[in-house]
């Protein structure tokens, strides 16, 4: 089997991979599209540190059809379209229980998460699933999935079907910047209907970020970008603003706009000074959501006064996502027309060509770059 390896210091497409035998609570999915998000190209940037060590298969953002389920899986059958998900929780523990499976610590990544930022300790073998094979040794998938492969092994827990009429190449952004972006607005920072929201940073994760804040009933969307050209996809997702922080401070602009500042800010890029700005431009009572991946050491400085008022900074993974309810709910606003997949798609690529997608999304001309798998 074909898939793309992170090696330690490159992403290279490797023939000869193989998937585990199946669990009985897991399926085996013949990927059909896999989206390429910034935080892949954080794998080879090395901003995820010795988090998940090499070699294993990149990818996390994908959908694809059920070929083979184990022994006890209930929740999909063999043909099934699926959305892939990046939590393998467990469904029963407290956090679980409570609608919080993104903090399941019974997940090795998730436990994997918490011990590290506990007690600094980085994963070891045998600490992060691992239903590759290579070269004879088990190996990981990015995120608990590893979707630029052909076939991937995931617990029946992490796919949810969907419609067949939604093609895979749009599908399959669902599996992270819909639900995060999304997730943001909906599950973390719950906004309401006449609030505010600035959105730091128009890429895959941002434009969602956008339409969820539409879809909310916002009335004011900021979108900030340092790059004028993304003005365009802001204002077709649903922003009413853009700033081009490049041109305009945009704490300043966010102020000015939102008359005090916003309900809402949603820092989409991973740099920590805009983090900062992200705190500034809250009205009091104002959530800042943090999105954007930072590098693992890096620090943030917050003068704590400016939270005084009840602001709130809240950190934020994968949208705080309920994949069993939100997955369905999403297509659901897709197939109503309300919430736009299809649009982010802004070109198909061959698994070949990792390279021209990390291009064309550092030049600023994607929304989303998706690999063709089928
Ligand atoms: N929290 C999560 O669970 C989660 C999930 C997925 C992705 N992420 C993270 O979200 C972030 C965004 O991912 P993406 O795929 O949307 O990336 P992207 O590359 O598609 O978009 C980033 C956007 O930020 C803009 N930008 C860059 N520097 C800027 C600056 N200084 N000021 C203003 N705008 C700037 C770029 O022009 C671009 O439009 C990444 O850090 C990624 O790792 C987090
Ligand atoms: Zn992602
Ligand atoms: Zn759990």
């Amino acid at each position: 089997m074909r898939g793309i390896l992170f090696d330690g210091e490159a992403a290279v497409v490797a023939d000869g991979l193989g998937v585990t035998d199946l669990e009985p609570h897991q399926v085996r999915v013949r990927v059909g599209a896999a989206g390429v998000c910034h935080s892949d190209m954080s794998v080879v940037d090395g901003k995820f540190g010795a988090m998940f060590p090499p070699p294993f298969v990149m990818g996390h953002e994908g959908a694809g059809e059920v070929v083979a389920v184990g022994a006890d899986v209930t929740t999909v059958a063999l043909g099934d379209h699926v959305v892939v998900a990046t939590i393998d929780n467990c469904g029963r523990c407290s956090v679980c229980a409570t609608g919080h499976p993104t903090l399941c610590q019974t997940s090795k990544l998730g436990a994997a998460i918490a011990r590290r930022n506990q007690t600094g300790e980085e994963p070891g073998p045998g600490d992060l699933p691992a239903y590759f094979t290579y070269e004879g040794e088990r190996i990981l998938g990015f995120a608990n999935t590893g979707v630029f492969a052909e076939e991937v092994v995931v617990g029946q827990g992490q796919v949810v079907a969907i419609d067949k009429g939604v093609p895979f190449t749009s599908a399959c952004l669902i599996g992270c910047a819909v639900l995060t972006g999304t997730g943001a607005i909906f599950n973390r920072a719950k906004v309401y209907r006449g609030e505010s929201v600035a959105v730091i940073g128009v890429g895959g994760i941002g434009l969602n970020v956008i339409q969820a804040a539409r879809i909310a009933g916002a009335t004011k969307i900021i979108a900030v970008d340092n790059n004028p050209a993304k003005e365009n996809f802001a204002r077709q997702f649903g922003a009413t603003h853009f700033v081009d922080s490049g041109r305009d401070p945009a704490v300043a602009a966010v102020h000015d706009i939102s008359s005090g500042g916003v309900h809402c800010s949603v820092e989409c890029v991973g740099h920590t000074t805009l983090m900062q700005e992200a705190v500034e431009m809250l009205r009091p009572g104002g959530n800042m959501v943090i999105l954007g991946v930072a590098g693992m050491e890096s620090t943030m400085e917050v003068a704590p006064f400016q939270l005084y008022q009840n602001k709130s900074i809240m950190g934020c993974r994968y949208g705080s996502a309920r994949p069993a309810f939100d997955i369905p709910a999403l297509v659901d606003l897709y197939l109503d027309g309300r919430l736009l997949l299809d649009e982010l798609v802004s070109a198909t690529y061959d698994m070949s060509d990792l390279d021209k997608v990390f291009a064309d999304l550092e030049a600023g001309k994607l929304a989303r770059g998706v690999l063709d798998l089928s």
